[in-house]
């Protein structure tokens, strides 16, 4: 129980010590900028408290990356991502789906999670409305540009931005979606609308055992048939939950489904940073490479200019 209170505390504390509990991350951003809150809100009934960070070191309303957290709800771990986002000039926002009348954290038991997950993961129209509120609720940001919004979600919340993506149109403002190491890939609800603008990436393991060949060429074909913008990352040697550090190390042993890969939570990290940065469209747009759309020319790189191979 002593563990719980931590959390709550901690959830409360300034971030100069949020870094030296729970998992001790190094820092990675200047603590002097990043400015943090708690945000109520609510989906019906149910109360949310979802964690808002961003960097003082600029200023005005900034591009949102909304995080669905993983299936022990929000923890240091969700609060590190929107951290780290927001030292890249975003805001962060840790959506809150479990609510506040549960004690949320790495310390609530598996058997739990599974309890608490599952009606989410059973009634896709419960998730989806669930999702939706944190959507909506970023759009009243001071903070946020309304119209610059992306969503990525860890393992249960993995899947979950899937199926935020599959509630378009109900998605104001949203531009994509990302999952990592996502759970499950296919819906029983209805699927990804033809037509969505939406970009959908998936970052898996390879040897993730709850991600099949079957529901990986299932995928594709929903994200196919919608005619989307659409990637599916798929790293060599890793398994489960490989970007949560604290995991040890997978070594190779089949039999274990979860394990960090340094080097695939590195390379997935970056392809989303590249990935915000095309969907926010916050490429220099005096580059020829980004602003060109290929007609540019291969050896002085002047955008406009004819193609020339030779
Ligand atoms: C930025 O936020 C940090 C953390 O809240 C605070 O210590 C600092 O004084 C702020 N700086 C400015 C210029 O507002
Ligand atoms: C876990 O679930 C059981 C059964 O519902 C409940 O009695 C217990 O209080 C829960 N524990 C925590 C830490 O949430
Ligand atoms: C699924 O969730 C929706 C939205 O919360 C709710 O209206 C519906 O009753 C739920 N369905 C079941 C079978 O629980
Ligand atoms: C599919 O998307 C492409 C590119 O956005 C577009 O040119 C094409 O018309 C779309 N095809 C269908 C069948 O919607
Ligand atoms: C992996 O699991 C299988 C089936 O449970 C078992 O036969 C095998 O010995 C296990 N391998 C290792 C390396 O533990
Ligand atoms: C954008 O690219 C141009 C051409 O390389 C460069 O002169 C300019 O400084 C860049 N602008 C920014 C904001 O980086």
């Amino acid at each position: 129980m002593g563990r719980l209170y931590l959390v709550t505390l901690l959830f409360l504390s300034p971030l100069a010590s949020w870094a030296q509990n729970d998992y001790d991350y190094p820092t990675l951003w200047d603590p002097n900028t990043i400015v943090s809150s708690s945000v109520d809100y609510a989906d019906g009934d149910a109360k949310l408290k979802g964690y808002l960070a961003y960097s003082n070191a600029t200023s005005g309303p900034r591009p949102v990356v909304i995080i669905y957290p993983d299936w022990d709800g929000i923890s240091n771990y969700e609060r590190f991502r929107a951290n780290l986002l927001a030292s890249m000039g975003y805001a962060g926002f840790v959506a809150d789906v479990y609510s506040q009348s549960v004690q949320q954290g790495p310390s609530i038991p598996v058997a739990n999670r599974s309890a608490l997950m599952m009606p989410f993961r059973s009634n896709s129209s419960y998730w989806r409305s669930r999702a939706v509120a944190a959507l909506t609720t970023v759009r009243t940001l001071d903070i946020a540009q309304k119209d610059k919004i992306f969503a990525i979600g860890y393992c249960f919340g993995g899947g979950g931005v899937f199926e935020l993506a599959r509630a378009w149109p109900n998605t104001p403002g949203l531009l994509g979606v990302g999952g990592f190491h996502p759970g499950p890939l296919v819906t029983a609800g209805p699927k990804l609308q033809p037509g969505s603008p939406l970009r959908v990436y998936a970052f898996s393991g390879a040897d993730d055992p709850g991600i099949t060949g079957d529901s990986v060429v299932a995928w594709k074909n929903e994200m196919e048939a919608a005619n989307g913008t659409w990637g599916f990352y798929n790293y060599g040697h890793t398994v489960h939950a490989f970007t949560i550090m604290e995991n040890p190390v997978w070594n190779g042993d089949k039999n274990v489904s979860n394990g960090y890969n340094a080097a695939s939570d590195h390379a997935s990290w970056w392809a989303l940073r590249g990935i915000l940065l095309e969907a926010f469209q916050l490429t220099n747009t005096s580059n020829a490479y980004t602003s060109a759309g290929g007609a540019y020319d291969y050896q002085t790189g002047i955008a406009g200019a004819k193609l020339m191979s030779a």
